[in-house]
């Protein structure tokens, strides 16, 4: 097989033009047109036949190998609704949507791989790419298993990446086993009896009964789960009241739950359920409950993410390659991962001009990550094959 290395310096411009053309012009969820069209264009120039329009906007193309095995890629394509606040000549130009999570970079780093392998064509073995919608939310991994993007030919293993400002760019960092939370919902309605402010004894004080709910959501954590596995109960919103001097008759509280272990995750209902119900009551008030299951969490299978590092190390050097800690963020690269045997890897783009974190409108990250991404990718696709 020829040196490949060469390729990616080679490429690392057209992968910049790419992500800033997609920064550009950033898509939400299932709106990602413009950046499927983007994506079949240059896989066709390289010869790859894309198949657009999976699973709403998503995009999958198979670079067909002698035999062996198929291993897959995946990329993130969605932006944030977010107001870019950098003044870069490749900010966004559509008010209020903003790249603000480096899905265009997964996109340039993911067709970094594809220039790279498709010259080095006839491989051992088959490459599947995936280019996902909407991973911000509703979720686009889910639909895109559902349409068969793991089938024909049977994907045996799938590589997924992050960048994050955390790492500087140049390094990898890499997590065995649990690395995401699962991302649950939950609403909380607390039902009072409105009154008159001067009056609290005629009425139901949806407010102080809510007040507790949340005070007492914060003791699921504390005592009702092993301090050794790690929980999150945070109420994002509370909404209710009409005035000053009037008793709320209702509240509505709603919130995100974040577990990492599966067998942690399936015994949140039941406790925060029992917490809402019971400590309205205890102020006389009622309410209403919904919990609403979102990603799983991610686990990284073992022998995956061993032969990612290795390739890691081989590729770029072991001291670029740093043990990353788990995230309670969410991904739904999840899904992929509950499918076949997948790892998830954090692809360091920090530097002293980068330096906010993801979802943060002055978000950017150092494009050499692109380069950095792809090299790692290709040479865990080339390791797969040979193993
Ligand atoms: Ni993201």
């Amino acid at each position: 097989m020829m040196h490949w290395h060469p390729l990616v310096d080679e490429f690392l411009p057209t992968l910049i033009a790419l992500r800033r053309q997609i920064h550009r012009h950033p898509e939400l969820g299932f709106q990602e047109h413009r950046t499927a069209a983007l994506i079949a264009s240059t896989l066709t120039a390289l010869g790859i036949s894309p198949c657009s329009g999976v699973a709403g906007t998503g995009v999958t193309a198979v670079l067909a190998g002698q035999a062996g095995p198929t291993v897959a890629i995946r990329a993130d394509m969605d932006a944030l609704p977010i107001q870019e606040q950098n003044a870069v000549p490749y900010a966004s130009t559509v008010p209020n949507v903003m790249h603000a999570c480096g899905h265009d970079g997964h996109v340039a780093t993911v067709l970094g791989a594809a220039m790279v392998l498709s010259k080095l064509a006839p491989l051992p073995g088959t490459v599947k790419f995936i280019f996902q919608p909407a991973e911000e939310g509703p979720g686009g991994a889910r639909p895109m298993i559902e349409a068969g993007v793991l089938q024909h030919p049977a994907v045996e293993a799938i590589f997924g990446l992050h960048l994050t400002n955390a790492l500087p760019v140049g390094r990898i960092g890499v997590c065995y086993g649990q690395t995401c939370a699962a991302t649950d919902e939950i609403k909380i309605t607390v039902l009072g009896k409105g009154g008159h402010g001067a009056h609290p004894h005629q009425a139901v004080d949806a407010i102080v009964a809510a007040a507790q709910v949340v005070a007492s959501l914060q003791t699921i954590a504390s005592r009702q789960v092993d301090p050794l596995e790690s929980v999150v109960v945070t109420i994002g919103t509370i909404a209710g009241g009409y005035a000053n001097n009037v008793i709320a008759d209702k509240v509505e509280l709603h919130g995100t739950v974040r577990t990492l272990n599966e067998a942690v995750r399936a015994a949140m209902p039941e406790k925060i359920e029992r917490i809402v119900r019971n400590v309205s009551a205890a102020y006389g008030a009622d309410c209403r409950f919904e919990y609403l299951h979102g990603y799983p969490s991610l686990v990284n299978d073992q022998a995956l993410t061993g032969l990612l590092e290795s390739s890691a190390v081989k590729a770029i050097g072991r001291d670029n390659v740093v043990p990353y800690p788990p995230s309670m963020g969410g991904e739904d690269f999840a899904y992929f991962a509950r499918a076949v045997p997948a790892t998830f890897f954090r692809l360091g783009s920090g530097s002293a001009i980068c330096t906010h974190p993801g979802h943060h409108p002055r978000f950017d990250f150092a494009e050499e990550a692109l380069g950095v991404g792809a090299t790692v990718l290709v040479q865990a696709v080339l390791d797969y094959f040979r193993v």
